[in-house]
């Protein structure tokens, strides 16, 4: 069984008129019986007036005001499930598991930029997209009183090789396997995978789930995009042990999809196999 500590994986240096009212309907008629020459029959005669008149002595059809229409609703956004490929690495829908190794398994994203204005242990880039997000995530969570550091972000395939072979070294294949990807199924090389700590001593541990900070953030993941990756309950799904800290970028549609429908996993999400282990 692995050790709960595994710090070298992500350890710091490694790793929505008023209308006015018209009287224009009187007026219309005064002024078109004026400008034909008649008066405007008084009240007190009411006997009916011959109708020997030509038509364009007619008053003009008052223009009845326009009703302003009511707004159109907006539209209930809905989501689309074929938005994105899972299949493509640099697709922010790439689900990356045991079963599904990245294609090339050496995979490097193309729009690596480094996240701005946080504390980033490794100095590891991210994809842009997974870096905007984060910053507001950072920041925010700052704002509520939850100051957190990146502690792990973007992994090539060859070091990701290097710390995969460090836990083989250190607790044996089995034990590594349920908490270290093998290179081209790690999540972190898909440059959209956090590890966030809040250096209270639970970094990399399941103690962070509990803490302010990771409670905060598991709380509102969704809003920037990010989903808890390796949930409780899920290795027999996910192929990895609870992982509170490791959050993957996926973008806010589809985190707040699964959010609101109560599906925590992407293979549940997308209806593919659960991937508890490798196929070979
Ligand atoms: N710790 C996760 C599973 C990784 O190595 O990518
Ligand atoms: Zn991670």
């Amino acid at each position: 069984m692995a050790s709960s500590k595994r710090s070298p994986v992500h350890a710091p240096g490694r790793a929505g008129m008023p209308r006015r009212a018209y009287a224009v309907g009187a007026i219309a008629v005064a002024l078109a019986a004026a400008l034909s020459g008649c008066a405007p029959e008084p009240d007190d005669h009411p006997e009916p007036k011959p109708e020997t008149r030509s038509p364009k002595t007619e008053p003009a059809p008052t223009a009845a005001p326009t009703p302003t229409p009511a707004p159109e609703p907006s539209p209930t956004p809905t989501f689309d499930a074929q938005a994105h490929s899972i299949d493509d690495p640099m697709s922010i829908w790439v689900v990356s598991n045991k079963l599904r190794p990245l294609n090339p398994v050496d995979f490097v994203p193309s729009d690596l930029v480094m996240p701005e204005g946080v504390v980033n242990a490794n100095g590891q880039p991210l994809r842009e997209p997974a870096a905007r997000a984060v910053e507001r995530l950072i920041a925010d969570a700052a704002a509520a009183g939850h100051p957190v550091q990146i502690l792990s972000a973007f992994r090539d395939s060859a070091l990701q090789t290097s710390l995969y072979e460090s836990y083989i070294a250190r607790d044996g294949q089995a034990a590594a396997d349920t908490y270290s990807a093998r290179p081209g199924h790690s999540e972190h090389q898909t440059g959209l995978t956090v590890d966030f700590d809040d250096g209270s001593g639970c970094a990399l541990e399941a103690c962070f789930g509990g803490t302010a900070a990771g409670t905060w953030i598991a709380e509102h993941a969704a809003e920037y995009g990010f989903i808890v990756r390796y949930p409780d309950g899920k290795q027999d799904i996910t192929g990895f042990m609870p992982e509170p800290w490791h959050f993957r970028y996926v973008g806010p549609e589809l985190a707040g999809e699964m959010r609101d429908r109560g599906v925590s996993t992407l293979e549940e999400f997308f209806g593919l196999p659960a991937a508890p282990d490798y196929a070979d």
